[in-house]
């Protein structure tokens, strides 16, 4: 695997390549990031992987300086799944000036859900996406729906600027517990990590009471969502939302909608202690 942190380089490396399939990460690679490794190799060649932390798209009191940096355990996990190139830009490399022009995605989109409680969050993803699409130039993209809003968001960019990339998603990984694979899964104390599976359960509870107790308006919806979060705070979380969207367009349903059997998701986010976790499940 070439391992290249110059953008020149990159492109000098991938010149005549038109199929190149790309995944880009934060690294502290798991299960969930080698799935898509995986599935990006279904779809293109050579594999592309890009590691960079970045801080466009954390607030000033979030974990940018403790995120955790594995670099040399990542370059191996991603060596064993025959990776191509791993773009592992410094700082300096990718915003060499401040990186002023930024993609700001529409209000409706970036600011609900997560971005209601990580403000700018979704300009600093879609800036750097576009910008490491730009330094890739990758025919498809692959994206997580664990960030179940984040891969919505880049789908409608990539529509939006008409970028010549397919987005391809990819599914959850999760641990034998239900537990989504996540980075900062590595935060929990062991007593957290035992209780961090109830935030699956919970959206699988929540799954039951619309699919099977048949509610199909907005005000059960509503209950059904503040039972949820009541639920979870009495354990000990502090939800930021449990909340049931039009799969579409992340919009709360309409009645309308919801006779007309619109497919819906559950989309979740919540501290446990000092980790805060999110998840989603599709109805
Ligand atoms: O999902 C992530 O790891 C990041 O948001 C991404 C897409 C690599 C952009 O920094």
């Amino acid at each position: 695997m070439k391992i290249i942190s110059d953008i020149q380089e990159l492109r000098d490396h991938l010149r005549g390549q038109n199929r190149a399939s790309f995944v880009p990460t934060m690294g502290n690679l798991h299960e969930g990031h080698l799935s898509l490794m995986r599935l990006a190799r279904q779809h293109g060649d050579p594999v592309v992987a890009s590691i960079f932390v970045n801080r466009l798209q954390f607030g000033p009191n979030e974990d940018f300086d403790s995120y955790p940096r594995t670099m040399q355990d990542d370059i191996e996990k991603l060596e064993r799944e025959g990776v191509y190139i791993l773009f592992a830009p410094t700082e300096r490399d990718l915003y060499p000036q401040p990186q002023e022009y930024r993609v700001d995605p529409p209000h409706q989109l970036g600011d609900i859900l997560e971005g209601e409680f990580r403000p700018g969050f979704f300009k600093g993803v879609c800036t750097v996406v576009l910008k490491l699409f730009s330094c890739v130039q990758p025919k498809v993209a692959v994206f997580g729906k664990k960030d179940y809003q984040q891969l919505m968001i880049i789908r409608q960019m990539a529509k939006q600027f008409a970028l010549p990339v397919d987005i391809i998603p990819g599914e959850t990984i999760r641990a034998e517990d239900g537990l989504a694979l996540s980075s900062r899964n590595g935060y929990l104390s062991s007593q957290e990590r035992a209780e961090a599976p109830e935030l699956q359960k919970i959206l699988q509870q929540v799954r039951h009471q619309v699919l099977d107790l048949g509610a199909r308006n907005t005000q059960a919806l509503s209950e059904i969502e503040k039972l949820a979060e009541s639920t979870l705070a009495k354990r000990g979380w502090e939800p930021d939302y449990i909340a049931i969207r039009q799969q579409s367009d992340l919009a709360p349903p309409s009645n309308e909608s919801l006779q007309g059997g619109e497919p819906l998701v559950i989309l979740t986010a919540a501290k446990l202690g000092k980790t805060r976790l999110i998840d989603n499940l599709e109805i």
